[in-house]
C-alpha cells in the first residue's frame, strides 16, 4: 500500500473527524484544495508537452456546486450534457460551456439559445442540426457548433455522434444555415489507460480532412474537442481479484466467505495507467503531427471529467451497529453512490479515523444502512479496532459516486467544505 496515501490520510485524519463531529454522519466532504491540485496538474503538463489546452470539466463526473465552482475560478469551463447540468453550470457562473450529448430536444435548445454567447453544442445528427438551425434563425440569434464523431477507435460508443467519413456531408449541410456557425470537431473515448485511442484518431481525422476538405475550409475550423476519459493514476485502488474483468454483477457464492478467511492474496489488484505525462507529451506530438497540418487554427479542447473530481470528495461513515467480529452495519447506504461500486467493482481502502491505523488492515463487511443486502462499502478496513460509533472514511472518491447519488430508501446526505470545521 502506498507510503504517500497514509501521509495523506493521517494529515487528514483530525480535520475529517471535527467534520464528523460538527455534522454527523453519513456526510461527503468537498475539497477544494485536491481539485486545484488536479485542475493545475492537468493543465501545467500539457503546457510543459508543448500543447495549451482549454478545459472543459465534465460535468457528469460530478456536478457538486463547490466543485463547479472552483473549476469555474480555475479558469475552467464546463462540459454540459443536460438541461439539468446547463442550469447547474450557469448557476456557478462558467464563461465558457461545451453542451455535449444525444438526443438534444427542442427544450435543450431552448435553453442553450438563450446563452449562445458562450456555449458551444457539438452536434450529434442532422436532425439536432435542422432543428437548432431553424430555432436560432427565428431568434436571430447565431450559435457555435461542431460535430461529435466516431472512428473505429470509439467502439462500443456507436450511439453518439455520426462516423467520421459522413462528416463532410454534415458540414455541407451545415453551411446553409447562416444561424450555425459551424466550425469543430469532437470526439469522445472513455477509460484510457494508455493514450494510444488518442492518436488513432487523430490521426484518422488528419487522413480524412486532408483528403476531403480544401485548406480554405480547414483553415476556417476554429475547435477540435478531444473529450474526455484520461484515467488518473490510482495507487491505492483497483480491481477485486474475483471480478477482475469487471463482468459480474454480483459476488460468486462463497466469495465473501473467502474475503473474511483473507484468502484474496492480493486483496485488490491495481489497474495499470500511464502517467498524466505520457498522455500529455504523446497527445501534444499527435496534435502536432495530425492536427496543425490540416487544422492550423484550432484551439485544442478537452473535457476530463474523473481527472478533475476523483479526489474531489471524501465520504465520511459511522459504525452504527457491529454485528460481530467481522461484521457490522454502517450509517450510510450505497444510495450515496448509486451503484454497487465497492460491493462488486473496485476495492477502495477505507480508514478507522476513529481506531486509527496504517499498519493493519482486517477483514471486515461494511454493510451500508439500507433496507436490502445489496447494500456493501467494501470488505476491509484500515483500523486498530472497530467499535460502534467508530467515525468510517473513504477518501478520494469523488469520481461517478456522488453524481449517481439517488433517493432510495434514504436521502441524500449533504456536502460540506474540508474548511467547514
Ligand atoms: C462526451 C464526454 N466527455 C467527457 C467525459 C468524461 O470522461 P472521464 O470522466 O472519463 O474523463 C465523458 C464521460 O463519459 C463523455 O461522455
Amino acid at each position: 500500500m502506498n507510503q504517500e496515501l497514509f501521509n495523506r490520510i493521517k494529515t487528514l485524519r483530525q480535520p475529517l473527524l471535527d467534520i464528523a463531529h460538527k455534522h454527523g454522519t453519513p456526510i461527503y466532504v468537498y475539497d477544494a484544495q485536491e481539485v486545484c491540485r488536479s485542475y493545475d496538474e492537468f493543465t501545467s503538463k500539457f503546457k510543459e508537452a508543448g500543447e495549451s489546452v482549454e478545459v472543459f470539466f465534465a460535468m457528469k463526473s460530478n456536478p457538486c456546486r463547490q466543485l463547479l465552482k472552483t473549476v469555474v475560478e480555475q479558469g475552467g469551463g464546463l462540459d454540459a450534457s443536460s438541461n439539468r447540468e446547463l442550469t447547474l453550470a450557469l448557476e456557478a457562473g462558467a464563461k465558457k460551456i461545451i453542451y455535449t450529448g444525444p438526443a438534444k430536444k427542442e427544450g435543450d435548445f431552448e435553453l442553450i439559445l438563450d446563452h449562445a454567447d458562450r456555449i458551444t453544442v457539438n452536434l450529434e445528427t442532422e436532425r439536432e442540426l435542422t432543428l437548432l438551425a431553424g430555432m436560432a434563425k427565428k431568434r436571430k440569434v447565431k450559435i457555435r457548433c461542431g460535430l461529435r464523431i466516431i472512428t473505429k477507435s470509439q467502439s462500443g460508443w456507436t450511439k453518439f455522434g455520426l462516423p467520421l467519413n459522413q462528416l463532410r456531408e454534415f458540414y455541407d449541410k451545415a453551411m446553409n444555415y447562416p444561424a450555425i456557425d459551424f466550425c469543430g470537431i469532437h470526439f469522445h473515448i472513455s477509460f484510457n489507460i494508455n493514450p494510444d485511442n488518442y492518436v488513432k484518431t487523430l490521426k484518422d481525422i488528419y487522413d480524412y480532412c486532408s483528403k476531403n476538405f480544401s485548406q480554405a475550409e480547414l483553415a476556417a475550423f476554429k475547435y477540435l474537442d478531444i473529450g474526455g476519459g484520461i484515467y488518473p493514476v490510482q495507487t491505492w485502488e483497483g480491481l477485486y481479484p474475483w471480478n477482475a474483468d469487471l463482468e459480474l454483477a454480483a459476488c460468486p457464492k462463497g466469495t465473501v466467505e473467502k474475503i473474511m478467511n483473507d484468502e484474496f492474496q492480493p486483496r485488490f489488484i491495481p489497474m495499470t495507467i500511464n502517467p498524466i505525462e505520457k498522455f500529455t507529451r504523446t497527445i501534444a506530438g499527435a496534435i502536432k503531427d495530425h492536427i496543425r497540418p490540416v487544422l492550423p487554427n484550432v484551439k485544442i479542447y478537452i473535457e476530463p471529467g474523473r481527472y478533475i473530481s476523483q479526489n474531489s470528495l471524501h465520504i465520511l461513515l459511522s459504525l452504527t451497529d457491529k454485528k460481530s467480529n467481522n461484521m457490522g452495519i454502517l450509517d450510510g447506504g450505497n444510495n450515496m453512490i448509486g451503484w454497487e461500486k465497492y460491493q462488486n467493482f473496485w476495492y477502495a481502502p477505507v480508514f478507522n479515523l476513529t481506531n486509527f491505523s496504517v499498519e493493519k488492515e482486517i477483514p471486515f463487511l461494511l454493510y451500508g444502512s439500507l433496507c436490502t443486502p445489496d447494500d456493501i462499502w467494501g470488505y476491509y478496513v484500515y483500523c486498530s479496532n472497530m467499535q460502534e460509533g467508530d467515525i468510517l472514511c473513504l477518501p478520494y472518491q469523488g469520481a461517478y459516486t456522488y453524481t449517481l447519488a439517488q433517493e432510495f430508501i434514504r436521502e441524500i446526505p449533504i456536502v460540506v467544505n474540508m474548511s467547514d470545521i
